[in-house]
């Protein structure tokens, strides 16, 4: 049985794709290393602590004598999700971004590079590529332009998992996903931020004008590219992953009010994000033409089946909301 390990498996789209993995395949064992910072949670993956084929393990990815002993004991294959992952935190409190993503990185890729991993593939972001105007949309030839102490640090990361193919020929893919939407999302993030407030008639606040623009994609089709990846991916290649759904976040926003009949007397527009991107729009055309990528949701489905999610697992996001992510948020909306 070969032995996948995958990192910030706690988080959201880590989890989607530990159930992913698990569901689709019997010969992987597959070891989950998570700090279990604010946006990691095991209720995330509820259920499958008994599992034969699954194993978790506390730990941080930049503790380097830590990762050095789990990827000794043979690890076919390195998924590195681990990451402070939100925008708005980064503008607050670079430090971290920077430790976690760039640092965290590069003792991932030593180990990998020590025990020899069959494929190490860095799941990255759109963001790296900057910002779009009106037209066009990001190849895996664009250059990187991030703007965001987020972006920054996962395009750091980038180019150390690049160099480690050109110099050390360790056996590397890098993908670069649009924004995500799904289950078990961390409610900081404008999709379940705004279905929570709007179930609980509170304000919801929208960046500068709403007009910025994201390409949104369902977490599953986002694990079914993955997995290709992995598979499939050749050696040193990018590879893009979007929805093809660009929406503006007022959009979003309406969708969300219209599908709980709530009234849009609850936006509040709010100061703008610092290095606010404008657009984000992804060509996943390499990825659908030499890896056969067919993303299975539209845009509709996809966003009343999540509400759905959100409406029926209520608990889970209370919870979180009532936890220490409540000063956070009265933080950070208080100055706005
Ligand atoms: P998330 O914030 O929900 O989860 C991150 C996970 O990483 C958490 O479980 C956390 O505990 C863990 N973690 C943080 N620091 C760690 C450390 N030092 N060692 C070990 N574990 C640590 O993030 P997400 O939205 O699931 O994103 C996962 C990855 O996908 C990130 O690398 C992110 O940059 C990338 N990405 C996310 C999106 C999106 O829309 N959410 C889009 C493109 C790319
Ligand atoms: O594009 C991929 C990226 O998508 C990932 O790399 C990041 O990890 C992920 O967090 C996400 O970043 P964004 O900054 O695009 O996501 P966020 O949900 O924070 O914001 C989406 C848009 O909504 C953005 O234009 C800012 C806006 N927004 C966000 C929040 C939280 C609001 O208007 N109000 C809000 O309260």
């Amino acid at each position: 049985m070969k032995k996948v390990l995958v990192t910030g498996g706690a988080g959201f789209i880590g989890s989607n794709f530990i159930r992913y993995m698990l569901g689709k395949y019997d010969q992987y064992k597959i070891i989950n290393l998570d700090l279990l910072t604010y946006a990691g949670n095991l209720e995330n993956l509820k259920g499958l602590e008994a599992h034969p084929n699954y194993e978790f393990i506390r730990g941080d990815i930049a503790d380097r004598q830590q990762v050095d002993q789990i990827v000794s004991r043979g690890i076919s294959y390195i998924i590195n999700f681990a990451a402070e992952s939100h925008v708005d935190r980064s503008i607050e409190e670079p430090e971290i971004f920077a430790r976690t993503n760039i640092m965290g990185t590069q003792s991932l890729l030593d180990a990998a590079k020590k025990y020899s991993v069959e494929k190490y593939v860095q799941v990255s972001t759109d963001e790296v590529y900057g910002s779009l105007g009106q037209t066009g949309s990001f190849t895996e030839e664009t250059s990187l332009a991030p703007n965001s102490p987020y972006s920054a640090s996962k395009a750091a990361a980038d180019l150390l998992v690049r160099a480690y193919h050109e110099t050390f020929h360790l056996p590397v893919n890098i993908t670069r996903c649009s924004n995500n939407y799904g289950p078990y999302q961390f409610p900081e993030k404008l999709i379940p931020l705004m279905i929570a407030n709007a179930y609980e008639e509170k304000e919801l606040p929208v960046y500068g004008d709403g007009l910025n623009v994201r390409d949104w994609l369902h977490v599953e089709d986002h694990c079914s590219a993955i997995d290709l990846v992995i598979h499939k991916g050749k050696p040193g290649q990018v590879y893009n992953i979007g929805g093809n759904n660009e929406k503006t976040n007022i959009e979003i926003v309406k969708l969300i009010l219209g599908i709980l009949n709530k009234s849009e007397s609850l936006i509040k527009y709010v100061k703008d994000r610092p290095g606010h991107d404008r657009r984000y729009a992804i060509d996943s055309s390499k990825i659908q033409s030499e890896l056969g990528w067919i993303p299975k949701y539209t845009f509709d489905k996809g966003i009343e089946e999540t509400i759905h999610w959100y409406l029926e697992n209520k608990q889970w996001w209370l919870q979180i909301r009532s936890g220490a992510y409540l000063d956070y948020y009265e933080k950070m909306y208080s100055n706005r």
